[in-house]
């Protein structure tokens, strides 16, 4: 789906993973990408898939992760998801299920994204913070 360009620049602008860019390179991020609305209970992410790899933005509504069907965390607007493929190459470790309201998703493929991560250092740390925040509330 088509997300209107200033809109979706405005949303990916308050991503904290993003936050280093500036308006040139955020634009270029934004027409790299995918906008895809999910209903309800969608499965915007399965777990043990290997063929949507890539990157995802909450960008309205909310998702849940899930193992199993037991709920491991909620995701809110401007979280990111699917870092983990992403980074290791390795089946999705969860599905990530659309809210009550529906959840709208923007998606990054690999190919898009590896090249933001090579120039811009920040985001490999700010991924990597992300990462870490996850295995410490895992862990808790
Ligand atoms: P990935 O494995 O690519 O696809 C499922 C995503 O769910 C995963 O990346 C993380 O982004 C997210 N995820 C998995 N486990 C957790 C967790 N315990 N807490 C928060 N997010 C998680």
């Amino acid at each position: 789906m088509v997300e209107s360009g200033s809109k979706l620049l405005g949303r990916l602008a308050g991503v904290d993973l993003f936050s280093g860019l500036d308006d040139t390179i955020l634009s270029d991020v934004a027409a790299r990408g995918v906008t895809f609305q999910h209903p309800p209970g969608d499965a915007i992410v399965r777990r043990a898939s290997t063929s949507d790899v890539g990157l995802r933005i909450l960008l309205e509504g909310s998702a849940s992760v899930e193992i199993d069907g037991v709920v491991k965390a909620t995701l809110a607007p401007g979280d990111v998801f699917g870092e983990m493929s992403l980074l290791d190459h390795e089946p999705r470790s969860a599905d990530v299920v659309a809210g009550s309201e529906g959840a709208r998703v923007f998606a990054l493929s690999p190919l898009a994204f590896d090249p933001l991560l090579d120039d811009h250092p920040d985001m490999a740390r700010t991924l990597l913070r992300t990462l870490a925040r996850r295995v410490r509330e895992a862990e808790a």
